[in-house]
């Protein structure tokens, strides 16, 4: 029996559009914050048939639905084809049981997929004999399930980069562990609909928008800023260069075929508001949203009282509180 337990990540260079939308691989490299908690477990044995128990944060079972056991069952068989192809494929099992217990309350508007298969790419990369798998060859696995998962094989602040071509052309680096900057994630959601259409699907129109091109063009010295304002903890040039990318994606989203509006009125309100609070305050905040209406507002810990109260005075929103936090494990 192995165990791995994950977080989901936040992006600050978004990750959105496949060259390869079977094997995951980006179209362009993306960076993120590992998030310390809501956490998800996974314990993997072996079996002779695939089979997958899913248990949500009251501890009642989540059923499956068939998409779903689908898309877990070709991770694994994806999986065991990566470690084949670097010869670590001795003695692996025919398949699986899979017991996920997540801990994301249903209603926070975090996707699990990437706390979900970074636990799953952490647990088959135990699976081999001899030397353990390099972060490398983890951040691969769990990358094969869900591209932003290739992002949690790490602490704190980590890329997902592309070299070159094939299945382990695209892999998470770190650029600076969860202590180097801890910073507050204050998370608003205002609504609690569940998205219609899923970043599998969206990645994959991602190149029918007129501004995907120039997007791709744009990302290379968008992530040079970001790592370097992550690096020398410049905070607004890091709130510069993610709010544009986070607009940008939205703006990429919205053109494509079909158009993908996942922002309300609601997280342009909040924008808004947020800009004038950070303008009259002088704090350091900035906001992004993910593939939903929900707005992560990131910040330094001096600003984080203001910030928290500004989240806990919206109307009809949920408000969850998390930081930077380090990456997968085996337990
Ligand atoms: C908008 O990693 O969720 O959150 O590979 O289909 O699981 P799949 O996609 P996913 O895409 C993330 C999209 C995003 C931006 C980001 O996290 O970079």
């Amino acid at each position: 029996m192995i165990t791995a337990i994950s977080s989901p990540n936040i992006a600050l260079i978004k990750y959105w559009g496949n060259r390869d939308n079977v094997l995951r691989l980006p179209a362009a490299d993306s960076l993120s914050m590992v998030l310390d908690t809501p956490t998800v477990e996974a314990i993997i044995e072996a079996s002779d048939v695939f089979t997958v128990q899913s248990y949500d944060a009251d501890g009642a079972e989540k059923p499956q639905s068939e998409q779903s056991v689908a898309r877990l069952a070709h991770h694994f068989t994806l999986s065991k084809e990566y470690l084949v192809s670097i010869g670590r494929g001795k003695n692996l099992p025919k398949n699986i049981s899979l017991t996920i217990r997540s801990a994301i309350p249903p209603a926070i508007g975090i996707a699990s997929s990437a706390a979900v298969f970074s636990c799953l790419g952490e647990a088959y990369g135990a699976l081999v004999e001899g030397r353990p798998l390099s972060r490398e060859e983890v951040s691969i696995l769990s990358r094969l399930g869900s591209g932003s998962a290739g992002r949690n094989s790490y602490g704190g602040f980590v890329t997902l980069t592309n070299h070159g071509d094939g299945i382990a052309s695209a892999y998470g680096e770190q650029i600076a562990d969860e202590h180097h900057w801890p910073l507050h994630d204050i998370v608003i959601v205002p609504s609690v609909k569940e998205k219609k259409v899923g970043s599998t699907e969206g990645h994959a129109a991602a190149a029918t928008s007129p501004l995907f091109a120039e997007r791709l063009r744009a990302i290379p010295k968008r992530m040079r800023e970001c790592i370097s304002a992550l690096r020398t903890r410049d905070f607004e040039k890091l709130q510069i260069v993610s709010e544009e990318d986070a607009l940008e994606m939205h703006r990429v989203m919205e053109s494509q075929n079909p158009p993908l509006q996942y922002l309300s009125a609601e997280t342009h309100r909040i924008l808004r508001e947020i800009e004038g609070l950070r303008a009259s305050d002088k704090l350091n905040v900035l906001y992004t949203m993910d593939a939903g209406p929900t707005v992560h507002l990131l910040c330094t810990e001096d600003s984080l009282k203001t910030v928290t109260e500004f989240a806990e005075a919206q109307k009809n929103c949920i408000v969850f509180k998390t930081k930077t936090g380090g990456g997968s494990k085996l337990l």
